[in-house]
């Protein structure tokens, strides 16, 4: 009976408000801010709640890079630290055309990719929004929505005559996938065999690199082992399946006469892109709607990898850092992470995605804003339907507020009042609306910049620096963004860090970097069938792939003939369909970092981009 009456007994409470972050709160009053500095108390505590000081920071990336260890030291890591089978780096001379897919948070992109040399390259792409149902669905019915996208695509650019027509002799003098774990042989394209005078067989001429942003165990460069979906995906009957063999089945299915030669992380895929103009580029990270990281890591120092023999001494490793402290031991978690996180897919999961990337932030937000409302701090009080719904507060909308520089917040009154339906806000609410973002933002991007830390020290890139190429829309959108993560960096660092480290935004450059590896990844089995070698990558085709190079019909020397390259990159039309509702965008020549070869996407466009991708 004591026991029971002590555990209602009033506790003795330390000094002062202390929150969920053990961090002293302000006093800041509940009803609404009489006056400005009423506000900026608010304003404070909330900054106090979402800090990361420098102490934390350094703490956290120290953290990262022993997770990152263990990865690389055994399997079954919280940081899994996933061996890609990419080794070597592009040299910018791959030539060759290519298909590529990029299965991301939100979209299907689909491209053919044209490596021309010297740098540069074509694409044609065309994306295709993924429907809800088909996120959460079988596994089969997603890989039959891709084969058909894929047909579709090809059919078009059949009919405009770009497809693959080119030959594919290449000059390829690049980098080398490695090792098998299935037979121990190694996949040597560091030489990249040229097929001079031999014209390609037609199956030669679809060859497709998959980019697939989740975590993949992979066992060979174009087999992998799904570990878990991550981000708005749960598809039924494909964990511990291969994803590839799935996929290429589907192909069978719907007689799509593609081979899918290699698998790529997106991560691993902006590495490359940017690689084949940015030599020095040495990271891969994506900031989007998940984010992740990936970087080369000598082989020796990769213990548990028992591939076999690689040519290069060195791969790229796919951290999945987003995984990072899901034991909850270093990240400044508040009591909106534990809620956005107990609400979520998988909760106790991606703890340190949920706290940067684009599919969480306007989440974590609309907690804060609910917070202060129930502390009838703002909107007098009052929510509304669409407000309280989870995920109501796209992270696209944060963007556009931390952008209203209006004397009064209009387009923050426009998004609460019109699109929200919060009944009325005065500019006092709008402008801590504003805060709310911006410091949600910044501690984002800040936690952005401790992992980047710990790959780079991880990998002895702090004094030589090196390109980082970053893709998402969050890096590419997100108002200061790079800013903070740039600033967070030097307060690690020191400010000398700047001119060591360059970010390099690497748009859409997973499908680049695919078709990349697909090149030397083919390119390879290729030399093994001329050797008559088995190779992992070839003799592990699946037989339903063997029989689809059977089916394979040529292209008649006709169509060959109508084929002419200039057209390559041809605007092709949208297609009809309404799931295929995104225009095709044509990249040319360099990776598009510059301004000039950035689209604008038009208010509404830039909106859902920010969120979803
Ligand atoms: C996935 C990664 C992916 C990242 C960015 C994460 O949720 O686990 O594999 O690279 O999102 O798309």
């Amino acid at each position: 009976m004591r026991s029971l009456l002590n555990r209602f007994r009033p506790r003795k409470l330390s000094p002062g408000n202390i929150n969920g972050n053990g961090v002293r709160k302000l006093d800041a009053k509940e009803g609404p801010p009489k006056n400005a500095d009423e506000s900026a108390a608010i304003v404070e505590e909330l900054n106090q709640t979402f800090d990361v000081s420098l102490a934390q920071m350094k703490n956290i990336s120290e953290q990262l890079k022993k997770e990152m260890q263990k990865g690389l030291n055994q399997e079954g890591a919280t940081v899994a630290m996933l061996p890609t089978f990419v080794s070597g780096r592009p040299t910018g001379e791959e030539k060759g055309r290519y298909l590529a897919l990029d299965l991301g948070g939100t979209f299907l992109r689909v491209c053919e990719v044209d490596l021309c040399g010297n740098k540069e390259f074509k694409i044609q792409q065309k994306k295709y929004k993924v429907p809800l149902t088909l996120k959460e669905g079988d596994f089969r019915d997603l890989c039959d929505f891709i084969a058909e996208c894929l047909d579709n695509f090809i059919a078009e650019l059949n009919a405009t005559g770009s497809i693959l027509s080119s030959s594919l002799s290449s000059d390829a003098n690049v980098a080398t996938a490695a090792g098998s774990s299935s037979n121990n042989s190694t996949h040597d394209i560091s030489s990249g065999s040229s097929n001079n005078g031999v014209e390609p067989s037609p199956i030669e001429k679809y060859q497709l690199g998959f980019t697939f942003s989740f975590p993949l165990f992979q066992t060979d460069i174009n087999r992998g082992v799904l570990k878990q979906w991550t981000k708005g995906y749960s598809c039924t009957n494909s964990v511990h399946e291969d994803v590839v063999e799935m996929l290429q089945d589907a192909f069978l299915r719907k007689q799509v006469p593609v081979n899918i030669a290699a698998i790529v992380n997106d991560a691993v895929g902006t590495l490359m892109a940017l690689a084949y103009s940015v030599p020095e580029t040495a990271l891969g990270v994506i900031l989007g709607t998940g984010t992740n990281a990936c970087y080369y890591e000598k082989i020796k120092d990769i213990k548990k990898w028992d591939g076999g023999e690689t040519l290069n001494d060195e791969m790229v490793v796919n951290t999945e850092w987003g995984a990072f402290d899901c034991e909850r031991l270093v990240l400044p978690l508040t009591v909106h992470d534990r809620k956005v996180d107990r609400e979520s897919l998988r909760p106790r999961q991606q703890m340190f995605e949920k706290m940067i990337s684009g599919m969480y932030l306007g989440e974590i937000s609309r907690n804060v804003i609910l917070h202060l409302i129930d502390r009838q701090i703002i909107f007098d009080g009052y929510s509304s339907n669409d407000f309280n719904k989870q995920h109501s507060f796209d992270t696209a909308y944060m963007s556009s507020i931390e952008l209203d520089n209006s004397p009064d917040l209009q387009e923050t009154r426009h998004i609460l009042e019109d699109v929200l339906s919060i009944p009325s806000t005065s500019l006092m609410d709008r402008q801590l609306v504003k805060s709310v973002c911006e410091i949600v933002g910044r501690r984002a991007a800040r936690l952005s910049a401790c992992g980047i830390a710990a790959v780079l020290k991880q990998s002895n890139l702090v004094t030589s620096g090196c390109t980082i190429g970053i893709d998402g829309s969050l890096f590419e959108h997100y108002p200061c963004f790079e800013a903070n993560m740039m600033q967070a960096l030097k307060d690690m660092f020191g400010p000398y860090i700047s001119y060591k480290v360059k970010f390099s935004l690497a748009r859409d450059g997973s499908g680049l970097g695919a078709a990349i590896v697909a090149m030397l990844a083919h390119k390879n089995s290729q030399k093994a069938a001329s050797s008559g070698a088995p190779t992992a990558t070839s003799s592990s085709v699946s037989p339903s792939v063997a029989e689809e190079k059977e089916q394979t019909q040529p292209i008649t020397d006709d169509e060959e003939k109508k084929t002419p390259k200039e057209e390559s990159n041809i605007e092709a039309s949208e297609f009809d369909d309404k799931q295929q509702d995104i225009k095709i965008t044509n990249g040319n020549g360099k990776i598009p970092n510059q301004e000039d070869n950035k689209e604008q996407p038009d208010h509404k466009d830039k909106e859902q981009d920010i969120q979803k991708e």
